[in-house]
């Protein structure tokens, strides 16, 4: 079977007049397609955070001219340094007048046995993915929670914190991290009326993931879906949009699969 991806699916105000932040923002995936439809689904003022300098700045430049929103700003940082974290909380609190949605949306993967896998590597994937989500979930929290208007997180993880799939046991248990800090901190952030759940998506295929992955295996994974094709970054980020709009209002704590395979 391959299902094609319906025409693109116009935005209906969804998030109308929200601020948003989103980290990883300056890539060929899902990031990026968030903060289209950010824009798209009416968000007053969107923060661009990236750790590449130059995606960063084209990103922005791209992001006003397609969607016609000017209140577009940047800030670059790395997730896995807490300075950095700070830094860009604080930076788009002061840009937007205080952030409504948060998307943690920077993950790190490779390819690698674990018989071969050195001590860098997992933590270098556990860092970024894991640890940087928790760093911005924690900071935003405190944040919001000083504010006392409420606020919305959206985590992103992956269908590999539920699934099993050769050289990925890093990757795996970060995303599987992500899960469980999800649910957890939406526990503790209830209490001040801030939303935190994920979205947990199969396979998005795009340029800079073509390049880390081999064919083959870009082929298998795309073969076990139902559908028989990968997601479009702009299939997940629907799925990021309904998680940061009021049409989830009643939903704090869970990951949303966004594939067509059963985990
Ligand atoms: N692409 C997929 O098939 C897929 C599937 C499941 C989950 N995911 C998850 O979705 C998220 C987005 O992945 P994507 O493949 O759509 O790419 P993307 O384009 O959304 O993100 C890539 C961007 O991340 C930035 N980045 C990398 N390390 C960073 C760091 N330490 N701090 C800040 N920015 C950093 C890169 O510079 C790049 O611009 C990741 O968390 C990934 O694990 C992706």
């Amino acid at each position: 079977m391959n299902l094609k991806a319906p025409e693109y699916v116009q935005g209906h105000g969804l998030i109308k007049g929200k601020s948003v932040l989103i980290t990883a923002a300056a890539g060929a995936g899902i990031g990026f397609s968030a903060a289209t439809r950010a824009a798209e689904e009416g968000a007053r003022a969107i923060v661009l955070s990236d750790i590449h300098v130059g995606r960063l700045e084209a990103a922005v430049a791209k992001l006003r001219e397609e969607t016609g929103l000017q209140q577009v700003y940047a800030k670059v940082g790395n997730v896995a340094v807490e300075e950095d974290v700070q830094a860009l909380v604080d930076f788009a609190e002061a840009e937007t007048d205080g952030v409504d949605i948060l998307i943690n949306n920077a993950g790190l993967g490779t390819s690698k046995l674990l018989i071969e896998m050195e001590d860098d590597e997992w933590n270098r994937v556990i860092d970024v993915t894991l640890n940087g989500t928790m760093r911005m979930t924690r900071y935003m929290m405190k944040i919001m929670k000083a504010r006392g208007q409420g606020g919305v997180i959206v985590n992103n993880a992956s269908v590999l914190g539920w699934r099993a799939q050769q050289e990925q046991a890093h990757y795996a248990a970060a995303k599987a991290g992500v899960m469980a800090l999800t649910r957890c901190a939406a526990m503790e952030a209830a209490e001040f009326n801030v939303r935190i759940n994920a979205v947990s998506p199969s396979i998005v295929l795009h340029p800079m993931l073509r390049k880390s992955a081999s064919e083959e295996l870009l082929a298998e994974l795309e073969s076990k879906e139902a559908y028989g094709r990968a997601a479009e970054a702009w299939e997940v980020a629907n799925v990021m949009m309904f998680l940061a709009s009021d049409y989830s209002s009643y939903m704090t704590g869970e990951i949303v699969s966004c594939s067509s395979q059963r985990s």
